[in-house]
């Protein structure tokens, strides 16, 4: 089983996409028993929120439901998960510096490695922005999930 943890800042619109969306994928692709899917934020101030209602809302039209409730990343999350996916680079420097070995290091990656074309080199935070922000995080993250999963599996 391999352990999959995505990461933004607040976890209440970024990363829990990411997990609805590479839940749906891995379902869809019959994978379930192979994979652990988690989402945490690197700041704890929304922790026990549910995800933010726009997000909700967006993620819901395509067909995704995004149910996991706000939980801070913790230094365990970075020994115990395979593979740390970060949304943005400031995610990405934020968990390299909590990480306190090579391995742990090696573990973290960003959303757009997996991504197919070139547009965007983060996922762009939507939370002060207008309804195309959503919009543009769920294109991002069906795109690049689907290719992380042809990464993971290519690992095996
Ligand atoms: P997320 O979006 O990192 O995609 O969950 C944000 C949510 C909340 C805040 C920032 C970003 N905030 O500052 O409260």
């Amino acid at each position: 089983m391999k352990k999959v943890l995505f990461v933004c800042l607040g976890n209440i619109c970024r990363s829990p996409s990411a997990e609805a969306v590479f839940k749906k994928i891995v379902e869809d692709r019959g994978l379930v028993d192979e994979y652990f899917i988690d989402s945490a934020g690197t700041y704890g101030g929304h922790t026990g929120e549910p995800a933010d209602s726009r997000m909700r809302k967006h993620a819901q039209r395509r067909g995704y439901n995004v149910t996991s409730l706000s939980r801070q990343v913790t230094s365990k999350d970075l020994q115990e998960f395979d593979i740390i996916v970060a949304m943005d680079n400031s995610n990405y420097r934020n968990l390299l510096n909590m990480a306190n070995s090579e391995k742990q290091k090696k573990k973290i990656v960003k959303m757009t490695e997996f991504y197919s074309k070139s547009d965007y080199d983060e996922v762009p935070d939507p939370y002060y922005g207008g309804p195309q922000g959503f919009e543009i995080v769920l294109d991002l993250l069906e795109d690049s999930c689907n290719g992380l999963l042809d990464h993971l599996k290519r690992q095996n």
